[in-house]
């Protein structure tokens, strides 16, 4: 199985350039590497824990979906998806739920910042914090353990609860797994590129601290305004200036190929003013950020594509989540009745398996089709000259799912062919 990467942006606000440069845009260059297969989805369930704007949180997650698309995420290629569109997610959540430990939970971050807070209030513990906010992060680990990810790319505050979707996921696969991974466990990626690009006052960028750039809210106007705002020293044109340390250098950098680093600085000891330092940003951010600011107005403008690349995503995405939480719930007991305990785990899995049969036809030529484990037809090919050609597709299909030029004719749903097609990529 090719490498799984999987990450969600809680939809809660809209992205500034901070977001872009440390999670969009690396999120996207990694989904074009050979053998990486990603994940990429708007965590709305998770907004409703901090959220109780029901409009706010719709824009959100529709501007969040349109800015990865404007960035150049190719939907063909990742699994791109709302979280609210797999109800196996809410219902893997409480399978999840237990075998968590309450212990483990208290010692969550964000609920022990809840708690700090109310405590220095002078009121009860637990006065802010809901069901929702304390058991967040079994949510975000049924998130991730529902595609198996090997990989999960997060900020620092994150990388805790990766670490209980570890926990949780390996107390599954030991309470259920009988021997078998049924989880694998992921690891947290908090590389480089994630390092937190500054804000206009030089601390990290966050709307928390209002020193934010936004990333394509008001147009190039509002980029121009808050460049303008960027906290520099007092020196004058003219006069040399250090550029380390400068929130605006390391911002340039960001967007900078090296040479353009090297003579930015030597700009800047030689004399450049502020001003025109600024200019020099806001064009190079502009020039790269100024396409896609047009693709998002024209996908925010056009909501029913919005709506149906996400239709598209959420189906791909419960190709693998249906059949693999119907081996969950058969590994937990959550069985049919005609099921005897020690079969059904074995079972279930074999019913997830499919078959292609190749064979050759009376008119010489070669020929292959799939059936699904209860021998439903649910792919027919067209008839090849050479039987390797066949064999070749059928190598290819196992491999990479439905690819759109495949010589075949659909005889289910995409949903069934998919979920089919989704099993030899597990076995
Ligand atoms: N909790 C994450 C955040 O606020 C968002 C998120 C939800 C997530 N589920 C996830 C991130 C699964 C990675 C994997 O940033």
């Amino acid at each position: 199985m090719s490498h799984r990467v999987l990450t969600g942006i809680t939809t809660t606000g809209t992205l500034h350039l901070g977001n872009y440069v440390g999670a969009i845009r690396p999120a996207i260059a990694a989904s074009r590497a050979p053998g990486v297969e990603s994940f990429f989805f708007m965590a709305d369930f998770h907004a409703l824990i901090k959220c109780d704007d029901p409009d706010r949180l719709a824009h959100s997650s529709r501007a969040i979906a349109a800015t990865w698309l404007a960035a150049g995420l190719d939907p063909e290629r990742v699994t791109f998806y709302r979280q609210s569109d797999i109800p196996e997610i809410p219902e893997l959540t409480w399978l999840l739920d237990c075998v968590t430990a309450k212990g483990l939970m208290n010692r969550a971050h964000a609920y022990k910042a809840a708690v700090d807070a109310a405590t220095a209030a002078g009121e009860e513990p637990d006065a802010n914090v809901s069901m929702g906010l304390f058991s967040y992060p079994v949510l975000m680990a049924a998130d991730i353990l529902m595609f198996n990810a090997h990989k999960v790319p997060v900020g620092k505050d994150q990388v805790q609860h990766i670490e209980m979707a570890r926990d949780v996921g390996q107390r599954f696969n030991h309470l259920f797994g009988q021997g078998r991974e049924l989880f694998t466990l992921p690891e947290a990626q908090v590389d480089a590129e994630m390092e937190l690009l500054p804000g206009l006052d030089g601390r990290k960028m966050s709307k928390s601290y209002d020193n934010v750039i936004p990333l394509f809210e008001g147009g190039s106007a509002a980029l121009r305004d808050a460049v303008a705002r960027i906290v520099t020293d007092s020196k004058l044109p003219g006069e040399p200036k250090d550029p380390q340390g400068q929130a605006l250098v390391t911002i340039y950098d960001a967007f900078a190929t090296s040479e353009q680093r090297v003579a930015f600085r030597a700009a800047l000891r030689g004399g450049l003013g502020w001003g025109e330092a600024k200019q020099q940003l806001v064009a190079l951010i502009d020039g790269q950020i100024g396409p896609m600011r047009e693709r998002y107005a024209e996908l925010m403008a056009h909501p029913e594509k919005l709506e149906a690349t996400l239709q598209a995503g959420a189906a791909k995405a419960r190709a693998i989540a249906v059949p693999f939480l119907k081996t969950l719930r058969a590994a937990v007991g959550l069985r049919p009745y005609t099921d005897t305990a020690t079969t059904a785990v074995a079972r279930a899995e074999k019913a997830a398996l499919p078959v292609f049969k190749q064979y050759r036809e009376a008119d010489g030529r070669f020929y292959f089709k799939l059936l699904s484990a209860d021998g439903q037809l649910l792919l027919q090919s067209s008839g090849f000259e050479q039987g390797r050609e066949a064999g070749q597709w059928v190598a290819r299909l196992k491999r990479e799912g439905l690819v759109a030029d495949a010589p075949v004719q659909r005889e289910a749903s995409d949903v069934d062919i998919a979920a089919a097609l989704a099993a030899f990529q597990e076995s």
